[in-house]
Parts: structure tokens; sequence; C-alpha cells
């Protein structure tokens, strides 16, 4: 292929990157969204695919295993498991940033000198470090994700001074690989920051505690675009460098707008701490009766509370996504929008276990996008709702983030329910949610309990209705 063919291809797959990623923040064109992505990927995988002239072999290899990996992943991946794989997922672009890096620094083409020279190792640094550092996060955050590793915050003494020691050591040991390099040398530091690198990306995620986690794995996925892009810096590759910095500052922008949902300042979540206060992790169970009597309804008792309301708002949560319970609690929409009851849906940002995640099951059971609203639209509203329905949520309507200065939830916004009439929650037991901490939201005068797996509760709730 010529090079004008490539640079033109390259520039069409970086207009339909860019064109995907605004198809993706509405609900309405997120699939033309993803066309799009999907095509610029193909011709950008095309036209490199076409530009290669030697080991041909060995790439058709490596596109059958990774094509093969990825769609068998896909296939069998769960939609409760989809954070996990996207943190997995980071963790390879971290991989192949590293990789990428140290085969640049060792392969022999290595024909700069001098100032040219100084900008490439540091490119190739810079690569390295910002790889290694997403792939230790990323493969914590699975961990943390999966429940593999437990979700608390593990806090070393002194870690801010461990941080920044690490930070000094690493700008020093820049400086001895850029000399050594220019003598021909350079694989020991090159060897330690990279030691160091993933050492603080394992420090880094193991210290953020629970409810904290949706930063930290927008803030990966920020981290991957940038690795790819320094790696487009090392191979001289245009299109890895835009697309890597679009997929960077998206993260980013990702990142502030989890921040600003969660009431944290970036930098206090980076340094870690949050999330520690109190609680006994992800499975630590509220004990009844701590706080007062909670009381349970029956699924027909339910149904009538919901026909006899005029406004319905439904918050769901990570247990309907473990339920699956999108599909029934589409139907019962139907049903009582047919009897003239106002249904709406609340979503908190951090709902679920991923950005976005309570909305793309209801787009996928075909919930009407207009009758769902973010958190900021619908909080004023409680006051005039009859009947909320909880559909296994938890630390999205705790009420002592707002009151509870000691809650390692404090000042994250929830979804104030309780404002409401009666607040129906549905779930198995009394667990706590993700961030381990107890939620006196049960323990109200106006709330009900409906015990049982949601998905079930639901059908017997539609039966009823
Ligand atoms: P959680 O606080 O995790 O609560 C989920 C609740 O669902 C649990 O208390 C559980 O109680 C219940 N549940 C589980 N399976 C169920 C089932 N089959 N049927 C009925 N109920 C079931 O969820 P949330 O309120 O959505 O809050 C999200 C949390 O995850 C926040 O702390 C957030 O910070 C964190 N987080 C979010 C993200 C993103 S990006 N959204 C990423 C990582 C972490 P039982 O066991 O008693 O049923």
């Amino acid at each position: 292929m010529s090079q004008g063919l490539v640079t033109a291809s390259y520039v069409g797959a970086t207009i339909l990157f860019i064109l995907a990623l605004g198809g993706l923040s509405n609900q309405e064109t997120a699939r033309r969204g993803n066309i799009y992505g999907m095509l610029g990927m193909l011709i950008a995988l095309i036209a490199t695919i076409a530009n290669v002239t030697d080991n041909m072999g060995f790439l058709i290899l490596a596109l059958l295993v990774g094509g093969y990996v990825g769609l068998s992943l896909a296939r069998k991946v769960q939609m409760t498991e989809m954070p996990e794989l996207v943190a997995i997922l980071h963790s390879f672009v971290g991989l192949a940033a590293v990789l990428v890096g140290f085969a640049n620094f060792m392969g022999p083409s290595t024909h700069f000198t001098g100032v040219e020279l100084t900008i490439h190792d540091v490119e190739t640094y810079l690569g390295i470090l910002i790889g290694a550092i997403t792939l230790s996060g990323s493969v914590i955050a699975f961990g943390k994700l999966s429940g593999k590793i437990s979700g608390n915050a593990m806090l070393l003494p002194a870690r801010h001074w461990l941080n920044l020691g690490l930070l000094i050591l690493s700008i020093y040991l820049c400086n001895v690989f850029v000399d050594q390099s220019a003598a021909g040398g350079g694989t020991f530091p090159l060897l330690v920051m990279t030691l160091i690198a993933l050492l603080f990306g394992v420090h880094m995620v193991m210290a953020i505690g629970g409810a904290d986690m949706p930063v930290v794995v927008s803030m990966l996925n920020s981290y991957s675009g940038w690795a790819a892009s320094a790696t487009g810096f090392m191979l001289n590759n245009d299109l890895l460098i835009v697309t890597g910095a679009l997929v960077g500052s998206s993260g980013a922008i990702l990142s502030y707008i989890m921040c600003r949902a969660m009431n944290r300042s970036f930098i206090s979540v980076i340094a870690g701490g949050f999330g520690t206060t109190t609680g006994g992790g992800a499975s630590a169970s509220a004990e009844e009766g701590d706080q007062g009597e909670v009381v349970a309804l029956q699924a027909p008792e339910v149904a009538n509370l919901l026909t006899e309301a005029k406004e319905v708002m439904i918050i769901p949560g990570y247990g309907m996504a473990v339920a699956q319970a999108q599909h029934i609690v589409c139907e019962i929409t139907k049903s009582l929008r047919a009897k003239k009851v106002n249904v709406r849906f609340g979503i908190h940002p951090v709902a679920g276990r991923m950005p976005g995640h309570m909305n793309v099951l209801l787009a996928e059971a075909k919930v009407p996008y207009d009758i769902v609203f973010e958190m900021d639209e619908i909080n004023e509203d409680f006051p005039k709702v009859d009947v909320t329905v909880v559909i296994g949520a938890n630390d999205i309507v705790n009420p002592s983030a707002l009151t509870d200065p000691n809650s390692p939830i404090a000042g994250m916004p929830v979804l104030e329910c309780w404002k409401g009439d009666t607040t129906i929650v549905l779930k198995r037991g009394m667990a706590t949610g993700y961030a381990g901490v107890q939620n006196p939201l049960f323990f109200k005068e106006n709330t009900r309990m409906l015990f049982g797996d949601a998905r079930a509760s639901l059908d017997e709730v539609f039966k009823n209705i």
C-alpha cells in the first residue's frame, strides 16, 4: 500500500474514532457509535497490516491468537463480569506497551543520535513506565472487581512518602537511562524502573477502598490510552498516537465525572485512603436490629402498592445486574404505564460495577430512554414520589453518606428515595453493598423489604399486577 493511501486510511480511521466517541455519549446513538468504532478499527488494521513487509507469518499468527482469545472471551462473558473483562483488557494494553518498549530499546534499528536519541529514549522510558503501571494496576483492579482480592483499602504506613520516593527515583533513573543509552547501555535502569512502576501500580490500586473503585477503573482506562499513545511515539505511528490520546483524554474526562459524582477530589482518590474508615468489607453483613426493625412485605402487597401509586421511581443497582432482572423490570414498567402510573428510572453515576452499567442493561431490555433519568435530574422529585422500588442497590441509596462524616462513603451524593412516601427494597438478605457499610435506609419507617433474588421477586410481583 502506498504511503499516501496509508496516511489517508489513518485519517479516515481517526475521524471514525472521533465519531464513535461522539456516538457513545448518548444512548440513542450508541449503536451507531459502536459501528463507527468497528469500521475505524478495521480500516486501521488493514492499513497497518498492508504496510508490513517482514515477518508476515508472525503477524498473521498473532492476529489469529488475539482474535480467537477476544472472540471467545466476548462470547462467554456475563454482563456482570464486564467490568473485570475491561480491567484485564486494560492490562493487555499496558503489557503491550512494556513489551514494545523493550523490543524497541533492544532492537538493532536505533539510528538516532544526539537530541533525537534523548527524545527517543524518554519516549521509550515513559511508554514502559505508564505501561507497567497500567499493567499491574489493572491486574489488581481485576482482582478487586472479581472479588478475588479484598475490596478494602490496604494502607501502608507513610504511603504518600513512599509514592513520592518512587516518583523521585523514577525521574533519577530516567536520567541514568538516557546517559547510559547514549553510551550503548541502559538496560539495568530500565529494568529497575519497570519493577518500580509495577510495584507502584499494585500499591496505587490496593490503597483504594471499595466505593472509590469506579474512579480507578476509568483512570486505568485513561492510562491505557496514554500507554498506547507513548507506544505510538516509540513506533512513530501517528494513528496509535492519536487513538491513544483519544482514549487517554476521554478516560480522564470520565474519571473527572466519576470524581464529581462521588464528591471526591481526583488527587485524594489516587493518593488512596478513602473507603477505609469503618465497614467490614464487601462481605460484612449489617446486623438486623442494630438500627431498628426491618419490615418485610410479600410480592402481592408490593404489586398492590405499585398499582395504586401515581408516581413510581425505580432505582436499579448491581443486584439487578446479578439477577438479570432488567427484562421483567421492563415488563412491569409497561403494565404499570398501561395503568396510567408514571414510572421513571433514577440512575446513580456509579450504580453497578462500571460506568453506564444500568443504562446498558435497561437499553438491552428496551426500557424507553425518555423515562430514564440521571441522579441530578430527579433527586429533587422524591418528595412527590409515591413508591420507590430499589432493585439490588445499596450504597447508592445509603443515607449515611449524607449524615455520617465517618462513613467510608461520606460525602458521596446518593439517591434520596427515603424522602418519598414508601420505599421498597429488593435484595436477598441484609448483606452490605460494595463499600461494606450498613444502610440505615432498610430500617426507616417508610421502608419495606422484599427479600429474595430480584428476578424471582419481580416475576411474582408481575404475576400479581
Ligand atoms: P451495591 O452497593 O454493591 O449493592 C448491591 C446489592 O445488591 C447488595 O447489597 C446485594 O444484597 C444485592 N444483590 C446482589 N445480588 C442480588 C440478587 N440476585 N437479587 C437481589 N439483590 C441482590 O450496588 P450499588 O448500590 O449499585 O452501588 C455500586 C457500588 O459499587 C458503589 O459502592 C460503587 O462505588 C461501586 N463500584 C462501582 C463501579 C462503577 S464504575 N459503577 C465500579 C466499581 C465499584 P444481598 O446480597 O443482600 O442480596
